[in-house]
């Protein structure tokens, strides 16, 4: 197995310097080849675009808890098959916090892109906003539970009123908190705007904390664009701000397959803090890209002819064909 996986590396850099990137649609990608600290081999890839969306809307707040979780999706496309085949959006009640954390449809949108020379038209907005009796919270997750390996990015920036939590994150749940597995991305907004935690979940279990799932670490600000990237491969979390490494942990990496997640939240606890009525904080993000399921099991890639690379695509989206032929 692993002769196989090296022979397929040797073809892989001996043909790298003679090809140049194509565009997508020129290119039958068999598989695709992540770079960075621990490059791997993916079958599958998912660009979601946010970026030229027709008739954004900011949607009002929702100042009922149940009327915010039967709310319906604020824009066309969270029910087009680009996005719904994939995600949905959450509703749903987290209730075990100071006050209720409500996950609602309508926190989920579709933004004009006002900044001084937008990068783009558009971008989606995941918002939380306080309301004295609860918080309205967004959440999107993908529909299947069943990704294993990954390396997900998103171009996002984080913004608003102390007292919340961004994030994006792989979970598999548990019988009880030491059986879950997640590794996530979290920014706080209550943090200096050049932190970040990155932790291999639980963090702490039957009341025992586990301080080697987690570290927080400096990052470039978070109020700023930026992309993001997080690589599960076997054993190993690796963590990107910007195409650089800011974090890797093997203690308590993922083992199964999972489901992936992105959501903007406070429950007014230990760890988001308390938000100020009234107040709001939100991620907006102009692009999702997820390279998934790669394999145990390095032969299949003996069939894999053409292999492409999203790293050097022309732009994020775009994929290049890094050897062919094979
Ligand atoms: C991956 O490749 C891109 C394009 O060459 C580069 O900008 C980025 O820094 C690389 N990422 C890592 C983690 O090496
Ligand atoms: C999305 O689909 C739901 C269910 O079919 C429908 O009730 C709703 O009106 C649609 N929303 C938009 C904005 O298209
Ligand atoms: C990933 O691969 C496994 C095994 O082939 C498959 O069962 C699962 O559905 C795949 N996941 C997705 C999201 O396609
Ligand atoms: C946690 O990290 C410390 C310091 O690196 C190390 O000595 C210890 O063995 C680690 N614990 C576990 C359970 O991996
Ligand atoms: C929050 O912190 C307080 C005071 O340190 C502690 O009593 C409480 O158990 C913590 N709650 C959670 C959910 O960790």
């Amino acid at each position: 197995m692993v002769a196989s996986h090296l022979n397929l590396w040797a073809t892989v850099l001996a043909t790298v310097s003679l090809l140049m990137p194509q565009p997508a649609a020129a290119v039958n990608c068999h598989c695709y080849l992540s770079n960075g600290s621990k490059p791997q081999y993916f079958v599958n890839h998912q660009f979601l675009d946010f970026r030229n969306i027709a008739n954004p809307k900011i949607p009002g707040t929702i100042n009922d808890e149940t009327a915010a979780l039967k709310a319906k999706v604020t824009h066309p496309y969270f029910n087009s098959s680009a996005f719904a085949n994939t995600w949905a959006i959450s509703s749903w009640a987290a209730t075990g916090g100071t006050y209720d954390n409500a996950y609602s449809k309508n926190d989920v949108y579709i933004a004009t892109n006002t900044d001084g020379r937008p990068q783009s038209k558009t971008y989606m907005t995941m918002r939380t906003y306080r309301h004295s009796a609860f918080q309205e919270s967004a959440e999107i997750q993908t529909t299947s539970p069943n990704y294993k390996y990954v390396s997900m990015r998103m171009y996002a920036r984080t913004r608003g009123l102390k007292g919340a939590v961004t994030a994006m994150f792989t979970y598999r749940g548990g019988a009880t908190d030491a059986d879950v597995q997640e590794a996530d991305l979290e920014v706080l907004t209550n943090d200096n705007a050049n932190q970040a935690h990155y932790t291999n979940q639980p963090s702490s279990a039957n009341g025992v904390g586990r301080p080697n799932a987690t570290n927080q670490v400096t990052i470039p600000t978070w109020t700023q664009w930026r992309s993001y990237r997080y690589d599960w491969s076997r054993g190993l979390s690796t963590w990107y701000v910007d195409g650089k490494q800011v974090n890797q942990n093997a203690y308590q990496a993922p083992v199964d397959p999972a489901t992936l997640l992105f959501n903007v939240w406070s429950d007014g606890g230990n760890w988001t803090g308390p938000m100020a009525v009234g107040g709001s904080a939100a991620m907006d993000v102009q692009w999702i890209e997820i390279l998934y399921n790669n394999t145990d099991y390095p032969s299949q890639f003996a069939h894999c002819a053409n292999v492409c690379s999203i790293d050097k695509g022309t732009a994020p989206g775009v994929v290049a064909l890094i050897s062919s032929g094979r």
